[in-house]
């Protein structure tokens, strides 16, 4: 996601959490390194992810070039949204959810 010159960047990263210790047919540089298009979308999968992304892929149905997805088994989204944040204090509660959410540029 950072801008290098001459070096092909990807196009975000992914927080996974899976049962098993390592994804068969993926590859670092492809799909955020998390499904090939052998294993997409396969429940046998057991995948859960948060995807940051600054690509739109029409295959997956990203909604734009900068945003969050939540994944299950397959890159296009369970639910996604526009990178943002929300503001506030020490301790934060579902309710400052509903404060107006700040844009976020994810990549630099
Ligand atoms: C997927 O990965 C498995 C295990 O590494 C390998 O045996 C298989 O040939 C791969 N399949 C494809 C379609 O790349
Ligand atoms: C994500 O879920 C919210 C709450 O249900 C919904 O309003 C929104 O349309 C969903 N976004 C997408 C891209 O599906």
């Amino acid at each position: 996601m950072a801008p290098t010159t001459n070096v092909l960047p990807g196009h975000g990263f992914v927080f996974l959490f899976i049962p098993i210790t390592a994804i068969d047919n993926t590859t670092s540089a492809q799909n955020l390194g998390l499904f090939s298009r052998v294993v997409d979308g396969n429940p046998t999968n057991r995948v859960f992810a948060v995807e940051l992304n600054v690509f739109r892929n029409e295959e997956f149905r990203d909604i734009n070039a900068n945003h969050v997805g939540i994944d299950v088994n397959s890159l296009t989204f369970v639910n996604s949204s526009e990178a943002g944040y929300h503001v506030c204090g020490l301790h934060c509660f579902y309710s400052d959810i509903d404060s107006e959410s700040q844009d976020l540029e994810l990549e630099l």
